[in-house]
């Protein structure tokens, strides 16, 4: 079958027609079985897109569940994995389904994608989540780690010192022989969990089809990211409103997209030639950063490849690769310290952690050029902004005085 097509049509009858051993990922989100027709409009109220999720019987809609599987492991490649999205309502079913047809010893995760939501019509918890299971063909499936950012709970001592098994088996910190604690290697951050905390589309998003159910591409982009590299082939048999291929297109995946829904083929398509996505700033930045770190002084740390960390009055972030096997501690001098007073706190905070390189990113203007009355060994790098805003001043002072030569 040709790639890079949103194809219209029953998927057990489609997926016949893709050759065996193909696909590297399939993300498969079926309707939820929820006994209901689904109705839901676009934002201008212009067009209202609807579909039926309604069977005879729950072994109805696990025979189609399961026929479509069977479909999906033929034309997956060996190294390749199914990531299957389900709710509560038939979430127990399904796995069972996943166990016969993949194999319980292919279930790799079952993910809890969790989202914000404010209101509750009904007596009861309030629902905020959907599930996602991972399984993989084989064992030797294709996996990329994905790292986020430390929590803000996490101290500087757990990010930096290595940790091993004491006598008890409990995990401690690693000390050489005369009980110095030592320091552990490079760190890329957490590897990433099975809950995934991304929003929900809300009702203004400009990516909002109007397509009932639509998923967020940057979950679809978290999917693709764990399981596939560029120019892998990414298949998803009920692909609604096309969120999978637009993910798939932005991170140069190749991607075969089928619906039963004409309109949803048509809705896909006209989606993979705008290409509107919603850009998170929660994702972006991770929920517990958001909290403390300001926006800027996480760019200026990403800029830099730093991660950020918190509750440190001296230290803002690491740089992610060690400098003569050493972490690198960066401080950003903020809006009400002069270059000093960061120089001096990121020195304090190194105290006996024998850092072979500690960095401030200088971001105003000094009139002092380490001047002061300590010694220090910190590098400073200017900010791009200052740098800008020095330039400029700079270029005005030159163009001053060749008018005035003029
Ligand atoms: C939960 S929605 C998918 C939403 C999609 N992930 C998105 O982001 O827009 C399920 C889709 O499955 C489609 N569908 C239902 N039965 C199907 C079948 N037998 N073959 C192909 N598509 C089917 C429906 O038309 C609907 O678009």
């Amino acid at each position: 079958m040709e790639t890079n097509k949103i194809v219209h049509g029953n998927c057990i009858e489609k997926l016949k027609e893709i050759n065996a051993d193909q696909v590297d990922l399939i993300y498969f989100d079926p309707p939820f079985f929820t006994q209901k027709k689904h109705s839901l409009s676009n934002r201008t109220n212009s067009k209202t897109y609807e579909f039926e999720d309604k069977y005879e019987s729950i072994d109805e809609y696990l025979l189609l569940i399961e026929n479509a599987l069977i479909q999906c492991k033929r034309v997956l490649k060996s190294t390749g994995s199914v990531f299957l999205h389900c709710d509560k309502t038939a979430s127990h079913y399904i796995r069972t389904v996943l166990d016969k047809v993949l194999g319980s010893e292919n279930f790799q995760s079952e993910i809890i994608w969790s989202y914000k939501r404010w209101s509750n019509s009904k007596k009861g918890l309030l629902n905020s989540h959907q599930i996602i299971f991972f399984y993989s063909k084989t064992v030797d499936f294709k996996f990329n780690t994905l790292y986020t950012n430390y929590s803000a709970t996490t101290n500087l001592d757990q990010i930096l010192q290595d940790r091993e098994r004491n006598e008890n088996g409990k995990s401690a910190y690693k000390k050489d022989e005369k009980g110095n604690i030592l320091l552990g290697k490079e760190k890329k951050g957490v590897p990433l969990s099975d809950v995934w905390e991304i929003p929900f589309l809300n009702p203004k998003a400009k990516e909002r089809t109007g397509y009932p159910t639509q998923k967020p591409v940057l979950l679809l982009n978290q999917i693709l990211n764990i399981a596939t590299d560029e120019g892998d082939l990414v298949l998803d048999p009920f692909c609604g409103s096309g969120t999978t291929c637009v993910s798939a297109k932005l991170l140069k995946r190749d991607f075969i997209g089928i619906d039963i829904s004409k309109e949803a083929v048509e809705l896909a398509n006209s989606r993979l030639e705008e290409m509107i996505i919603t850009e998170s700033a929660l994702l972006n930045k991770g929920a517990d950063e958001y909290i403390e770190k300001t926006e800027r002084e996480l760019a200026i740390l990403e800029e830099i490849n730093a991660f950020p960390v918190q509750r440190n009055l001296g230290i803002d972030g690491f740089m992610k690769e060690h400098y003569n096997g050493m972490p690198v501690p960066v401080k950003i001098q903020s809006e009400n310290e002069t270059l000093e007073d960061a120089i001096e706190k990121l020195e304090k905070a190194s105290i006996g952690k024998n850092y072979a390189l500690k960095i401030v990113i200088q971001t105003k203007e000094s009139k002092t050029n380490r001047l002061f009355d300590f010694h220090s060994d910190v590098e400073i790098i200017k900010s791009l902004e200052l740098q800008t805003k020095e330039l400029t001043k700079r270029t005005h002072k030159n163009k001053d005085t060749l008018q005035r030569l003029g």
